[in-house]
């Protein structure tokens, strides 16, 4: 990851530094709770995505930087907000803003940071990126809305999860790519290629997160695993340890699905291990991650082009 980083160390400084300029409010628990979340880390993702692709196709102005900001905001608006919807209590290793100062706090500045990216995408003037983005931020809540309307539901199919995981995450990872494509004014099929690219490495991602909470290893995920049984949230381990494992097994499942319970994340764990459901989870993140590559060769060669295929494998090789 640092090494990817290094790539855009100047690109990457700068995104950090208006992060932090950008947080400012007059109201200071804005500026607490922003800054808590923020400088816990994370590991600016997102961002990467926005400056490597804008680099790859040839940008060379320094705009990228604003939308690499306006990228993490939104991200960060959508943490502080879900964290609140699953009750959690760890993020980056430390307390959630939540658990620290309550719901009410953490909605409220999630808004303001959502605002605040709006009026950073404003002053940038490009009707074409607002256009991407205000449809991404809409898709990104239709996805969590469905995902709540999921909850529990043993009958899930692959198909609705896949839909779910497509616009809660991917769509603002394909945002990212799309958005630096438009800023570098590429041609409509590099355009196409970097949209792509984002969306498969968004949905690896994604399915790995999934994988990752029934890894059971907090200290280096900074977040709790075991959160999407807690919640009742019907993942792909799960779907497929249903399809495939034994009618005592489903019946262990469907209990612990229903009642939440983590007490049975043991059980849960070992019909996962069983089942081989990790592995299936993660033989499709791969998938989505060698078409995310392939989407690539549309590119040039370039450093930033290499660094984009080693962000592809991190998606699946990272245990945080
Ligand atoms: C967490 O995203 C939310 C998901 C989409 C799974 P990240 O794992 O990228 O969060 P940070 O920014 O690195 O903390
Ligand atoms: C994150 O999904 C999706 C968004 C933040 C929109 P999760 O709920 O799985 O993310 P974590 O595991 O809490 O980071
Ligand atoms: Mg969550
Ligand atoms: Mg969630
Ligand atoms: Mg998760």
């Amino acid at each position: 990851m640092q090494s990817i980083r290094n790539i855009v160390k100047d690109d990457f400084d700068a995104v950090n530094e208006l992060i932090m300029n950008q947080l400012h409010s007059e109201v200071g628990l804005v500026e607490q709770i922003g800054h808590y979340l923020i400088e816990a880390g994370g590991k600016r993702l997102r961002p990467l995505v926005v400056l490597l692709a804008a680099r790859a196709s040839g940008y060379n102005d320094d705009r990228h930087i604003d939308l690499a900001v306006i990228i993490e905001f939104i991200h960060t608006a959508t943490l502080l907000h879900d964290d609140v919807v699953d009750t959690s209590n760890m993020r980056r290793g430390r307390f959630t803003a939540n658990a620290q100062w309550g719901n009410a706090p953490s909605v409220l500045v999630g808004d303001f940071l959502y605002s605040r990216a709006f009026q950073m995408m404003v002053r940038m003037g490009d009707i074409n990126i607002m256009n991407v983005l205000a449809d991404t931020t809409n898709i990104i809540s239709e996805g969590e809305v469905q995902q709540l309307v999921n909850i529990g539901d043993t009958n899930l199919s692959e198909n609705d999860y896949l839909q779910v995981i497509g616009s809660k995450t991917a769509q603002l990872f394909e945002g990212a790519s799309h958005t630096a494509a438009i800023l570098s004014n590429t041609d409509t099929s590099t355009c196409k290629a970097l949209t792509a690219y984002g969306r498969h490495l968004g949905m690896a991602f994604q399915l790995v997160d999934d994988a990752l909470d029934y890894s059971n290893n907090n200290s280096s995920l900074g977040k709790n695993a075991g959160d999407d049984l807690a919640e009742g949230k019907v993942t792909l381990p799960l779907i497929h340890a249903m399809s495939c494992g034994s009618s005592q097994q489903i019946e262990a499942l469907r209990k612990a699905i229903n009642e939440r319970d983590t007490g049975q994340i043991q059980v849960v764990v070992d019909i996962i291990n069983d089942t081989s459901s990790l592995s299936y989870t993660f033989s499709k993140a791969k998938e989505h991650v060698a078409q995310a590559k392939q989407c690539l060769a549309a590119l040039g060669p370039s450093k930033y082009h290499n660094a984009m295929l080693g962000l592809a494998d991190f998606a699946v090789d990272r245990t945080y």
